[in-house]
């Protein structure tokens, strides 16, 4: 063992000491990645099946993003709105062009600011119909999460979020996720201007939309006068098989929100506006500093191209059967998961008991095996890889994660059956894998 600490611990040091500690990261310092693959700075690798929380959708340093932003960065980083720059505008038509509904688009720089942008054009909206203030009402639903300002974190519903942030912007109502019958009944008071959604929750548990609810949305909005939002941020950009999730369930939104695989990795949101709203907001009516960056645009447009072809997205299909095979076939042997759900490559697996609240020490096992893994809440591991996972990274990733598990199960558990738990990785503590050779 080395006497001095080595260059991570005095780097995790620095973010120990200079960030506000609002986060809790592991204590790995990455350093570089290649395709579902990333390395620290003491040369370990890991396999990502996290993609930073389902961003990198075409893994690490994909060429052509790293080509079209190097071209960019080399013409011009800046414009602001105040001139035109061409990588917003084609990414712009682009957009609209893909999403079969939009008419314009609004760019952004993350997740919360194109929600930020859809709750402000729903409240525009209604005041353009005469609506008064109390009849803007947006309704979300428990498990929901769509940001961190003021009024996203509000329209997030879960209370541990909103602790100790009030007074909250008024005018959210907070549903059971599936619950037609509290939906229908919701609208009852007259008041709804909007219904916002994720057709597959992310961080409230890996929970999709059932069969029929997100139509159910639709047809109560249309007899009501509200709108159909759509929060695509995670399970957006060819994550659960097509392009935008919400296909699937055969519905067409009003607005739709992108982020997170929008920029593969660099920063850039997005709100899709359809017909019904898409000349609500006027000149003056919202607008952001760097929204639109011309860098950021030039690497979206690259992304979209990419998440929407036929390669990517028969990969998703293929790689989630073989990610959920894999589980099945681990759960047989420990008997950890109570149900493996989600769509596409936007995978739960939620603890049985006695494992329920261990996901985050399941995550520490995870790190030491080699294998980046998130979590959704203290019971659900989330698997969210790249898209491009290829079959070798995928299967060594599993062999990762079966390990780790076996050390879990043998480490925590005395009734474990020792015929099927292999006696050497259920051994020891979670240990740092060896480095790559
Ligand atoms: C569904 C959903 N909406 C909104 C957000 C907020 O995005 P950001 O963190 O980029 O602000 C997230 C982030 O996890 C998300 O998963």
């Amino acid at each position: 063992m080395s006497q001095h600490p080595d260059p991570a611990t005095d780097l995790i040091g620095l973010g120990k000491r200079y960030w506000l500690p609002v986060y809790r990261p592991r204590d790995v310092v990455l350093d570089h990645g290649k395709g579902s693959r990333v390395w620290d700075t003491e040369g370990r690798d890991y396999i990502d099946l996290g993609a930073g929380i389902a961003v990198n959708a075409l893994g690490h340093q994909d060429e052509d993003l790293v080509t079209a932003l190097v071209t960019q960065a080399g013409k011009l980083w800046h414009s602001s709105n105040v001139f035109y720059t061409e990588p917003p505008l084609r990414l712009a038509e682009e957009l609209v062009q893909a999403s079969g509904f939009a008419e314009r688009v609004f760019l952004c720089n993350s997740g919360a600011e194109a929600n930020e942008a859809a709750i402000k054009m729903v409240r525009k909206w209604a005041a353009s119909e005469g609506r008064p203030a109390d009849k803007r009402v947006i309704i979300t639903f428990r498990g929901s999460f769509h940001g961190r300002t003021l009024a996203t974190v509000t329209a997030t519903a879960q209370p541990k979020y909103h602790e100790g942030y009030e007074p909250l912007p008024a005018g959210f109502r907070y549903l059971d996720f599936n619950d037609e019958a509290a939906l229908a009944e919701a609208f009852a008071p007259g008041d709804v201007a909007a219904v916002l959604v994720e057709p597959v929750q992310g961080e409230g548990g890996v929970m999709p939309a059932a069969p029929g609810f997100l139509k159910k949305v639709r047809e109560l909005c249309d007899a009501h006068g509200a709108l159909v939002v759509l929060d695509e941020i995670q399970c957006g950009m060819g994550r659960t098989g097509t392009l935008f999730a919400h296909v699937q369930d055969g519905i067409t939104p009003d607005i739709v929100t992108l982020a997170k695989a929008l920029g593969a990795g660099f920063p850039i949101g997005a709100m899709l506006a359809g017909p019904k709203v898409a000349a609500v907001m006027q000149f003056g009516a919202h607008g952001t500093t760097f929204g639109g960056n011309p860098m950021a645009a030039a690497v979206a447009r690259v992304a979209l191209a990419k998440l929407s072809s036929p390669a990517v997205l028969l990969n998703v299909e293929r790689q989630a059967n073989d990610l959920r095979t894999a589980l099945a076939t681990l759960n047989h042997e420990l008997n950890l998961f109570e149900e493996v759900r989600g769509r596409g490559l936007m995978i739960g697996a939620v603890l049985a008991s006695p494992w329920k609240g261990k996901a985050g020490d399941i995550l520490d096992a995870c790190a030491a095996h080699g294998l980046l893994l998130l979590q959704a809440g203290p019971d659900v591991l989330r698997f969210v890889p790249p898209l491009t996972i290829t079959d070798a990274e995928l299967k060594v990733g599993m062999e990762r994660l079966t390990d780790a598990l076996r050390e879990v199960v043998g480490g925590q558990s005395n009734n474990s059956d020792p015929a099927t738990v292999d006696p050497v990785s259920a051994a020891g503590s979670a240990q740092p894998h060896a480095k790559a050779s």
